[in-house]
């Protein structure tokens, strides 16, 4: 009888043990993308390393399911917003994707991006890279479809999102955003989608804590004031900020060659690190956690890559807990270098 009383204590260990393991439960957080885009959870999954063998090594370390793992496991944590790109892993990392959404019940929602290649010289060219993703993804419509890179090339940035504009109106993409534009080539976007009455709901750039040029260059302020929700990708710096790297550790592959790994630069950025400890051990959680939580508390929806069940599942307890005003003061303070 009495061991039966210890079975709620104990399911409830277990619980608070998962908690504080990966420190999530089901997350529910979610935004709305722009003014009235969709809606999608508060912390998005990037899958550029899905598929991708060159930078991120795909088929050495870990393969399709493992990827899958992270799939199904950030989906089960309430994360449902997965970035991806027409050359991901050459359009494996769609393909994957698409797979792995035919085989789950729960809607999710995908910003996919158009890459402007010099080559791609008529309207027809954006209509096609659209059919290319919506068939990889086994999709009838992309909810979020981004404008990877500010180039002109020959089709200029009017015909650009003309056509894009024409793709909302038949379906075919319910939001347009943008990524890595600067402050006037945002502008400029929002303007020439206004006047087809399609707002411009994103634009993606590189954020995180010791990468916070964006805020220099005035590009969140001018988002929050047209109304372009922020999007931050590498927001863990490729791994920088979870601690698990050192000039003595340094990543696999292509990162190895990063300056940011190299001692005199690591040692640049201890303050950021011991902070990101320091508050984690505070608050239950992981490095990576409290790198995202600070992104998220200045109204960003971070896209943290995962190649695994486990940092997909730690990623996910970003959300659903609070840095404290003085915290994020304090991290703010430490990277401010990075500005
Ligand atoms: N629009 C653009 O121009 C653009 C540019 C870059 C990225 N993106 C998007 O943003 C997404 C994220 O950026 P990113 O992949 O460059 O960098 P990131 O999110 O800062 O880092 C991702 C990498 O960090 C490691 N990692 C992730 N979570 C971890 C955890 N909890 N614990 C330990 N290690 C962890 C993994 O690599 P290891 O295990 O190998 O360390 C993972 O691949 C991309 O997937 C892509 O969708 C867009």
């Amino acid at each position: 009888m009495e061991s039966f009383h210890k079975i709620p204590q104990l399911m409830c260990k277990t619980w608070l043990l998962t908690f504080h393991d990966y420190g999530q439960g089901q997350i529910m957080d979610t935004k709305k993308l722009g003014p009235d885009g969709p809606e999608v959870s508060a912390l998005g999954l990037g899958t550029w390393s899905w598929g991708d063998r060159w930078y991120w090594g795909y088929g050495d370390q870990y393969g399709e399911s493992e990827v899958e793992a992270a799939f199904q496991t950030a989906v089960d944590a309430g994360i449902t917003f997965f970035d991806t790109a027409e050359i991901y892993g050459g359009g494996e990392a769609e393909r994957l994707l698409g797979k792995f959404r035919q085989q789950i019940q729960t809607p999710i929602q995908i910003c996919a991006k158009y890459v402007p290649f010099p080559w791609r010289v008529q309207s027809q060219a954006i209509n096609a890279a659209v059919q290319g993703s919506l068939n990889r993804l086994q999709v009838n419509c992309i909810d979020l479809y981004q404008v990877l890179v500010p180039f002109n090339f020959l089709i200029s940035q009017r015909t650009l999102f003309q056509t894009l504009a024409t793709e909302v109106q038949a379906g075919r993409i319910k939001a347009v955003g943008v990524c890595n534009y600067n402050v006037e080539q945002m502008h400029q976007a929002h303007q020439l989608l206004a006047e087809f009455g399609i707002p411009l709901v994103a634009n993606q750039v590189r954020y995180s804590l010791i990468t916070r040029q964006v805020e220099r260059q005035g590009i969140l302020a001018a988002a929050k004031q047209l109304g372009v929700t922020v999007m931050a990708n590498s927001p863990l710096a490729q791994g920088f900020l979870t601690g698990k790297y050192s000039p003595d550790q340094p990543p696999k592959g292509v990162r190895a060659l990063d300056s940011r790994f190299r001692r005199a630069n690591f040692e640049k950025r201890f303050p950021v690190i011991d902070l990101l400890r320091q508050f984690g051990k505070t608050h239950g959680r992981t490095m990576a956690q409290v790198a995202l939580n600070w992104l998220i508390a200045q109204d960003i929806i971070p896209i943290p890559g995962a190649k695994t069940a486990k940092q997909a599942r730690e990623n996910a307890g970003a959300l659903g807990w609070s840095l404290t005003p003085d915290e994020i003061a304090a991290l703010e303070a430490a990277s401010r270098p990075w500005l």
